[in-house]
Parts: C-alpha cells; sequence; structure tokens
C-alpha cells in the first residue's frame, strides 16, 4: 500500500526526529530528507516540515539548502530556523534577539484551520535567539507570545500566508510541553495537506523484522543487555526475527551500576527466558582502571564507550562468537544527543556512539533495530512484544551509569568567572523572596540546540514550589553563564562552599548509590515512581561544612521522549524523609534539589 507522506527537512535541530515521530503517531509517515536533497525528491510528499537548527537565520547561517522547495505547490510549515527562514523568503525581516526559553503563553490572532479545536490562549514551548521582525506582504500574524506573567509580548510567534500555503511557528509544536502541539501538527498534516492517516506500529515491527533478517543474512547477534527497557525489547525483537539459537546476551558489570542491580538484571532475564545464551562479566576493574584521574565529562564517556567496546570483544573471542555483530539498543535521543545527524551539535557523547562503534556502524558490524524510536514508542512496542509492564515502566538509567551522575573536579575554579552571575542571580531571586548563590562546578545542559557547560545557581527560601520554578525560570533567562538552579534542601544557606578535588573511586560510588537506593526506594514507598519519568541523584564534590563531606543533589523530572522535561514535585513528607536518611549518611553533608527544565540544564548533569 502506498502511504500519504510527509518530508520532514532536518537542519539539524535537536527535535527534527521527534518531528516526524509525532507525525507519525497520527498514522502519516513522515521521513527524514536532508535540506540539500534535490527537488525532485521533495515532490513526491504530500506536505514539507522545516525543522529548527543549532545556526542563526539572523546570519544568513546554513542558507545555501534546495530554495527549490519553495517554488513547489505543496504546503510547506517551518518550525523555529524553519519559520523564521520562511519568513525571510517571502520578504520578511530576522533579527538577532528576542530569545526566549521554556514555557511562553500563546495567544491566537484569529481563527485558522492550522489552530482548530485549539483555544485561544496556551502554552508553547520555546528555545531560540533569532525571531520574526516582520512578515512579507502575503503573510499574516497568526499568533503572538509571552514569556511569564506581565513580560513584554513576542510578535510573530505564528505566522501563515494561506496563498503560498506556507506556515511558521517559533515555537517547538513537537515537544510535549506545547500543550495543543500534537493537534497544531495533525491539522497541518490532516487538514491543510490533506493526507490519509494508513501508517501503524504493527506496520513498523513487519518492516524491523524484515530488515533485521535482510541486515544479519546468516550471521548471528552479540547483544549488549544492560536490563534496561532498551535493549531488553532490542533483545526479544532480535530473538523473534532471528531465533534464539542466534542470538547471545552479554549482561556487563561495569562497576557504574546501581546497588544490587546486575544480580537483580540477570534474574529477570531468567524468568523472561532470556537465559538461553546469556553471559556475565564484572568488569567493574577495567572500568575504574580506565576511568582513574579522570574529571572531564566528556572524556569520561568517550572511556566508558570505548570500554564497553573492549570488554565486549574480549568476551567474543573468549566466547568463540567474535564473528557475531554487535547488538545495540540504540533508541533515537542517543543519536541526536552525540551530534549524530550531519548538523546537530554534539550535546553529549552516548556511550553506544562512541566513535570506535561509529566505525563498526560504517563497516556493517552493528545492528540497532530501535534506533528510530523514542522510549514511549519502545514502550509501546515492549508491550505489544508481551515485555512484563514492569520492566517497560522502569526508569530509564543511561548506559554510562553513574559515571555520568558521580561530577569529579581538579579542585579549582575561577572565582573571577561566578561574580557577575552571583550579582544578577542574587538580585533576580531577591525578588521572588529567595536567597541565592552560584555553584562553583559546571554541568551540561542545551541552549537553542547548542551545547553548554555552565554553572548551577543554588537557591534558598521557604516559598511554594510554583514561585520556586517561577524563580528559577526567570533568574536562567537572565542570567549569563548559568544553566541550571537548585534548591537547597538544608535548613540553612551554606555559609561554605569547597570545590573538592574528586575523581571516580569506588568508595565515592558506593556512596552515590547508597543515596541513589534511598531516593529511589522513597519514589516507591511514596507512590511516586510510576507518575516520575526519571530521577538522577548525583554526587557533587562540594562541602558545605569544611570537612570534606560531598552534597547530593536529587533531580525528579516529568518528560516523555527525554528532549525535554520539567522538574517533578516531590511530596513534603518525601522530602522530609530524604533529608533525615541521606544528610545522615556519613560523607554527605548537602542536599538539594535540581529544579531544572531541559531545556536549558539536560537531565543528566554530565
Ligand atoms: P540528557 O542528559 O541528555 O538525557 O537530557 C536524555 C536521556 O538519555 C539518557 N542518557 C543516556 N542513555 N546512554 C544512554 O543509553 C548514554 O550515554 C546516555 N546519556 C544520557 C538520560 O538518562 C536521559 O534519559
Amino acid at each position: 500500500m502506498k502511504h500519504d507522506a510527509v518530508a520532514v527537512v532536518d537542519f539539524g535541530g535537536q527535535y527534527a526526529h521527534l518531528i516526524a515521530t509525532k507525525v507519525r503517531r497520527h498514522r502519516v509517515l513522515a521521513e527524514i530528507l536532508q535540506p540539500e536533497d534535490a527537488v525532485e525528491k521533495f515532490a513526491a510528499y504530500k506536505g514539507i516540515i522545516l525543522s529548527g537548527s543549532p545556526s542563526l537565520s539572523s546570519h544568513g547561517e546554513d542558507s545555501e539548502y534546495t530554495k527549490a522547495v519553495y517554488d513547489l505547490e505543496i504546503p510547506i510549515l517551518g518550525l523555529c530556523f524553519g519559520h523564521q527562514e520562511i519568513a525571510k523568503h517571502y520578504g520578511g525581516e530576522v533579527i538577532h534577539g528576542g530569545r526566549e526559553w521554556g514555557a511562553a503563553d500563546f495567544e491566537l490572532q484569529r481563527e485558522h484551520p492550522l489552530f482548530k479545536g485549539i483555544p485561544r490562549h496556551s502554552k508553547v514551548w520555546m528555545s531560540h535567539f533569532d525571531s520574526v521582525a516582520a512578515v512579507g506582504p502575503d503573510f499574516e500574524e497568526l499568533g503572538i507570545s509571552r514569556l511569564g506573567s506581565g513580560e513584554q509580548r513576542h510578535r510573530y510567534a505564528a505566522i501563515g500566508s494561506d496563498r503560498h500555503r506556507r506556515y511558521g511557528f517559533q515555537y517547538h509544536p513537537e515537544v510535549d510541553d506545547t500543550e495543543f502541539g500534537d493537534r497544531m501538527l495533525a491539522n497541518f498534516v490532516l487538514e491543510i495537506c490533506g493526507c490519509r492517516p494508513s501508517w501503524t506500529m504493527d506496520r513498523y515491527i513487519e518492516e524491523q523484522m524484515a530488515r533485521i533478517t535482510a541486515q544479519v543474512g546468516d550471521d548471528s547477534v552479540f547483544l549488549l543487555a544492560s536490563g534496561g527497557v532498551d535493549s531488553t525489547v532490542a533483545a526479544i525483537l532480535l530473538g523473534r526475527a532471528l531465533g534464539e539459537g542466534r542470538l547471545n546476551l552479554l549482561h556487563v558489570d561495569n562497576g557504574l551500576m546501581r546497588k544490587d542491580e546486575s544480580r537483580e538484571v540477570l534474574g529477570l532475564f531468567r524468568r523472561m527466558g532470556l537465559d538461553k545464551n546469556l553471559h556475565f562479566i564484572d568488569a567493574s576493574t577495567d572500568f575504574l582502571a580506565a576511568l582513574a584521574g579522570v574529571t572531564e565529562p566528556e572524556q569520561k564517556r568517550a572511556i566508558i564507550g570505548n570500554t564497553f567496546v573492549e570488554v565486549f570483544q574480549r568476551e567474543a573471542t573468549r566466547l568463540g562468537i567474535a564473528d557475531h555483530l554487535l547488538g545495540q539498543g540504540t533508541i533515537y535521543p542517543d543519536t541526536i544527543e552525540t551530534g549524530g545527524t550531519r548538523r546537530a551539535d554534539t550535546i553529549k557523547t552516548h556511550h553506544n556512539r562512541v566513535p570506535i562503534i561509529e566505525e563498526m556502524i560504517a563497516a556493517g558490524k552493528v545492528i540497532e533495530p530501535l534506533a528510530d524510536l523514542y522510549k514511549v514508542e519502545v514502550r509501546e512496542l515492549g508491550e505489544k512484544l508481551g515485555v512484563p509492564h514492569d520492566l517497560v515502566w522502569r526508569h530509564p538509567f543511561p548506559g554510562p551509569g553513574l559515571g555520568v551522575r558521580l561530577l569529579c573536579s581538579d579542585g579549582t575554579v575561577s572565582e573571577a568567572e561566578l561574580a557577575e552571575p552571583r550579582r544578577q542571580a542574587r538580585s533576580l531571586a531577591a525578588a521572588f523572596g529567595l536567597d541565592a548563590d552560584i555553584l562553583p562546578i559546571r554541568s551540561v545542559g542545551v541552549k537553542a540546540d547548542l551545547r553548554c557547560y555552565e554553572h548551577p545557581v543554588l537557591l534558598h527560601g521557604a516559598v511554594d514550589f510554583d514561585t520556586l520554578l517561577e524563580a528559577a525560570g526567570t533568574i536562567l533567562r537572565r542570567t549569563e553563564g548559568v544553566n541550571r538552579c537548585v534548591w537547597n534542601l538544608a535548613e540553612a544557606m551554606p555559609q561554605t562552599l569547597s570545590l573538592l578535588p574528586a575523581t571516580v573511586t569506588r568508595e565515592r560510588l558506593d556512596l552515590l548509590r547508597e543515596a541513589d537506593h534511598l531516593v529511589m526506594d522513597g519514589l516507591r514507598r511514596h507512590g511516586l515512581y510510576e507518575e516520575i519519568w526519571q530521577c538522577p541523584t548525583v554526587l557533587v564534590p562540594l562541602s558545605l561544612d569544611e570537612r570534606g563531606r560531598e552534597t547530593v543533589i536529587v533531580r525528579p523530572i516529568y518528560s516523555e521522549r527525554a528532549m525535554t522535561a520539567s522538574p517533578a514535585r516531590l511530596t513534603p513528607a518525601l522530602l522530609d524523609e530524604l533529608r533525615r536518611h541521606i544528610l545522615a549518611l556519613p560523607g554527605v553533608s548537602g542536599l538539594m534539589l535540581d529544579i531544572t527544565t531541559k531545556p536549558p540544564a539536560t537531565i543528566e548533569w554530565e
């Protein structure tokens, strides 16, 4: 059957592929095309969506794409960078300014089929430096936006020309945080482009099984199985396509796992009947030796990824199956955040995307049956394939494990770098009745599709959670050099914040394992585990008491696809319990709650 399809042009924005999966949810096939693809290729589609980009439209960056698409009589919707490019192409003006990130209030200026079924006021999600300052003759302003209460309004949040059938949104309808984003995309695809919905997940399974059989041929697969939902669903799918005899599983304890995790994972595999060709190796000594003395986050990630490959190859040789393809449960965000499409910036290198694996992929030695999917789709697939509910809904846990939650430092910090952000943050926090300081460490974030590595703001004071989130949003928008806000859970504002020299050691990992165990156990007992999407616990080498004891930071979030996230609410009872138990751990002097959206902070700290 031939499906009606939409082309998504990937300008390298963090969300380009997400647009495609969102369109597919409306049962319309969406495919990713490159901006320089020939115009004839685009002509086969019933609609075109231009994605966001890390490039600046105002500076004419990335402007060498196939502009002939604008001559096609096919509706085009531009998002963020794509929106600005459409405005420019049809005689409007784009300026470097008017930046917004996070939730904004959107207000429709008139009724339009693109906004069918959507109220006049709603929430949209912004992440941009440039904005549209004027539109050309055939265009009109369909919506405006405002950030926070009483702040200045931003014009041209949505624009359109029915004559040309060209439309643009400054915000991202594809992220879950845009309240009616799904509906807006559906309206574009179904109403404006007139696509017939005929695409399904069953069809996806069929195609993947065929693809696996074709790629593997007469070979076999050796799959790295962490026990997380991605690699487990990949194992089931591969097992079905190839038969169990041609699938070997390797579970590696890299020393960066949670408390008792490997033991539990092996038990789970046994219960699921995945233990016929299941191998286990405790490689914690290899990983910890390779990480000794290293403090830089990307270097840690690279070492962990490379050590996985070394351990895998050593085990494969030992078992006499070195000719097998390497199987991985890689999902789409792993690729996109590693800068895996030509234009995307590297936010962080995922363990399954280090250069040696990229080389193996190029040589056809790797099979990744879930590489196009987001977590929410993997879960849907897992349920369809009969994976037990608890496993399908386990919190995601990154491949490098606690390695990216154990911050390291050489113990030095430039005080000059902290002075100006501290002044700005303090004056903004005071308006909300809060004290503020800047933490002398850095963590990874993402702003307007680019990686940033900046300081967290520490807030202290007794205000309600909504005020706290509003304060965090305002401070992060208006302060340079910061990308995260944390809230002090101890009684008093710390008088000292000293940075300790620290690296990856078994002792620090054991301390983090204990803190993480208390948090996970607390979430389960207080009935919050299912509602919260993920909750990293981070150990930071910051001593608040001059005794060399470190600080624990808890990061509960809500999300669906991990490309965006918002801070989750913990109950006062759970917060009290965490205060009592975590601050009582020997080696811990401080406890904080991360209250930052993604963007500008990523979910993990490194
Ligand atoms: P960030 O920190 O980029 O995380 O907002 C997005 C999601 O990806 C997970 N994550 C990883 N998963 N290998 C993985 O398999 C990795 O290297 C990796 N790094 C981050 C993270 O836990 C979150 O769910």
